[in-house]
């Protein structure tokens, strides 16, 4: 990884303030952020990116709000420098940046995550249901703070834990649209690599890994095993018990597949040694597993550097990343328990529900997905089990192909080729242009 001397990183930043304009500036290629008191001593962070297309102006282009998984990992951070937005790590412009196809919108949530923070311990959310309604908040702070966007197509797109809060918050907004509380345009949810039933991801590691020649027969009977220990603990609904044991499972998988990556099958965990050290908290080891990897050092120092000066708001004392932990402690207990019933109470609503994923992601393996997805209630179901999919060319090389996808009424599933759980990071071009076609632009 690249560590910029301070002076380039300096020069670099100043040349993303002069191509990308001052804040606020409501007009193609600008961004606004602002704070949101969502709760009392609870303040949520967002960033938006107006869009910026050569052919078409912000007004007549989606926006898409953008949620990153953890809990803990940050958008504004991760999904904007590491994803899909206009520059990348480096400051240097993403040829696959989904600002050319939409504004996008990042909110740093639950609230400690990122660069949003809380005053005390209160503050932090313990389930989804607090997710929800504290978005609810700040969406309707924004949509009163812009109200050029209340008519323009609203979409929320999603990355793991991501795609679970994603539910619940489009279940709260429809309501509130509704009511008229929230004034958007809300056009649909994506759920990509999401944690919506996690047993069912639980469930398949042993398969998925065996059958791609990770896991010999003792490995599978050990994944298994601990598998069904999870199982056991998710029925009782001793959720936070699942969470402990869910992490035992891990480093079990690690063992005896030595040490492969959860997010892309194909390579092995990075850097950091995932054993639990002597002493350390299961959330503590869970914190290093799967928020560090979104919050690596390079990216720590560009946020808490020349992105907060930009920005100019964010207090003295709070760090890009510094509640993550507890982000994640608080809502430990609440981590293990599905949300299928959610989305089949979108798709009920008419709600526009996409669900995409990647091919080579374990932890939310796409075996998984179709396992929930084939006991949804939803009544164009059956007839969506009986359609064949579709398969897309790769634009990234054309005559390849880069995912198949299949469509019925307002459910749609992309089979992600050659992603792991990060879509847009491993398949920039597959993922801008399912970002796309979602968005009805294709
Ligand atoms: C920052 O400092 C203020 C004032 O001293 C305090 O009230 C607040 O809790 C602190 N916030 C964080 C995140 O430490
Ligand atoms: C979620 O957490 C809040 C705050 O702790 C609590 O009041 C509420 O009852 C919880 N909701 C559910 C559905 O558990
Ligand atoms: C849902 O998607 C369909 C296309 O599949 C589109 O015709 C419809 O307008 C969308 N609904 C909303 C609310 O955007």
């Amino acid at each position: 990884m690249a560590r910029f001397p301070q002076l380039i990183c300096l020069t670099l930043f100043l040349a993303a303030v002069v191509r990308h304009g001052l804040p606020s500036a409501p007009r193609s290629g600008g961004e606004a952020w602002d704070y949101v008191e969502v709760r009392a001593g609870a303040h949520m962070f967002w960033w938006l990116y107006y869009a910026d297309s050569p052919s078409a102006g912000y007004k007549d282009l989606p926006l898409v709000m953008w949620l990153q998984g953890g809990p803990g990992g940050s958008g504004t951070g991760f999904g904007n420098f590491e994803e899909i937005g206009p520059l990348d790590r480096d400051l240097q412009p993403r040829k696959t940046s989904w600002v050319q196809a939409a504004s996008v919108l990042f909110v740093d949530n639950p609230v400690g995550t990122g660069f949003s923070y809380t005053d005390g311990p209160d503050g932090f959310a313990t389930n989804v249901s607090t997710v929800a309604s504290d978005m609810l908040v700040l969406l309707q702070h924004f949509f009163t703070e812009k109200p050029e966007f209340q008519s323009i197509p609203f979409y929320i797109f999603s990355e793991s834990y991501g795609g679970k809060m994603a539910a619940a918050i489009s279940l709260e907004l429809t309501k509130a649209v509704a009511q008229g509380s929230v004034k958007c345009s809300f056009a649909g949810v994506a759920l990509g690599d999401s944690w919506i039933s996690p047993l069912d991801s639980v469930m398949t590691w042993g398969p998925y890994l065996y059958s791609t020649s990770l896991l010999d027969d003792y490995g599978l009977s050990d994944v298994t095993s601990a598998a069904e220990k999870v199982k056991q603990a998710v029925e009782n609904e001793e959720y936070l018990k699942a969470t402990e044991l869910w992490s035992v499972m891990e480093s079990v998988v690690e063992a005896d597949t030595d040490g492969v990556n959860f997010y892309n099958i194909l390579t092995q965990q990075p850097d950091e040694k995932l054993t639990s050290a002597a002493g350390e908290s299961f959330i503590a080891l869970l914190t290093r597993r799967h928020i560090h990897p979104l919050h690596r050092q390079s990216l720590s120092e560009l946020m808490n550097g020349p992105i907060r000066k930009k920005l100019a708001i964010i207090p003295q004392n709070v760090t890009w990343g510094g509640q993550a932990e507890q982000v994640f402690s608080f809502m430990a207990g609440d981590f293990m328990r599905p949300v299928v019933d959610v989305v089949d109470q979108l798709l009920t609503a008419g709600v526009n529900v996409t669900v995409y994923n990647g091919q080579l992601d374990l932890i939310v393996d796409t075996i998984g997905q179709e396992m929930w997805v084939k006991r949804l209630k939803w009544e164009g179901l059956p007839t969506f089990n009986k359609l064949r999919w579709t398969p897309l060319d790769d634009p990234a090389s054309p005559g390849v192909t880069g995912a198949f996808a299949k469509t019925y009424k307002n459910f749609a599933f992309y089979w992600i080729l050659r992603a792991g759980h990060m879509v847009p990071s491993d398949q920039g071009p597959m993922a801008l242009q399912v970002l796309k076609m979602i968005t009805q632009q294709d």
